[in-house]
């Protein structure tokens, strides 16, 4: 299943980018997992939608593509991150690209809610109309204390966490194939 990852931080040393990367490796058995750059995109702007800059339209590309999308964001002030708000307005116009796209969101913050807030409003804005993208339920992956779970090189360190992640992975799997007459529409 080829699934591509959209990290809501941009910054080189991202827990959520390490996270990604750690999930990219231990599963590649099951899953090939990409993980797409939003760094580049411009801010959105309803004028050149028609006619967006190469950056958006190759993010758009990759997600037609692509069978699932996950998400992996910090949280910035109780929400997501702009430049993750930015992205998906992008991805909620003309093409709308995640319409029927299934969705899987995680998180990690340093903070001890693990990104609940943000996660939340992340729920609500993949069920507005233009998004439209089906969520695994459940199985909601709040990781805080991160910077103590994640070592030097980039491994999760957390035996908790990796348990739980392998269940997650496994109902993810699971949720998708059940999704497929919604996939192929
Ligand atoms: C602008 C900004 C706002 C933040 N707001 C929150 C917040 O509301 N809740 C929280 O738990 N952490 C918050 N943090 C801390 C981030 O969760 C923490 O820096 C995290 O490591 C960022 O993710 P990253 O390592 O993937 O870049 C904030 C950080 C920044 C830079």
């Amino acid at each position: 299943m080829k699934v591509v990852a959209i990290v809501g931080s941009t910054r080189n040393e991202s827990y959520n980018l390490k996270l990604t990367k750690y999930i990219q490796e231990k599963y590649k058995e099951r899953l090939d997992i990409e993980i797409l750059n939003i760094r580049d995109l411009p801010h959105y702007d309803q004028d050149i939608e028609l006619d967006p800059p190469e950056s958006v339209t190759k993010l758009k590309r990759k997600i037609a593509k692509a069978d699932a999308v996950l998400w992996v964001t910090p949280e910035y002030n109780y929400s997501i991150p702009g430049v993750l708000k930015n992205a998906i307005d992008w991805l909620s116009r003309v093409e709308k690209v995640m319409f029927g796209k299934p969705s899987w969101i995680m998180g990690a913050t340093m903070g001890t809610l693990g990104t609940v807030r943000a996660q939340q409003h992340l729920r609500d804005i993949l069920f507005c109309p233009g998004v439209g993208s089906p969520l695994l339920p459940g199985n909601e992956v709040y990781i805080g204390a991160v910077h103590e779970k994640i070592d030097g090189a980039g491994n999760l360190t957390h035996e908790p966490t990796i348990k739980f992640l392998d269940t997650v992975v496994d109902s993810f799997i699971k949720w998708f194939n059940q999704q497929q007459p919604f996939n192929n529409r």
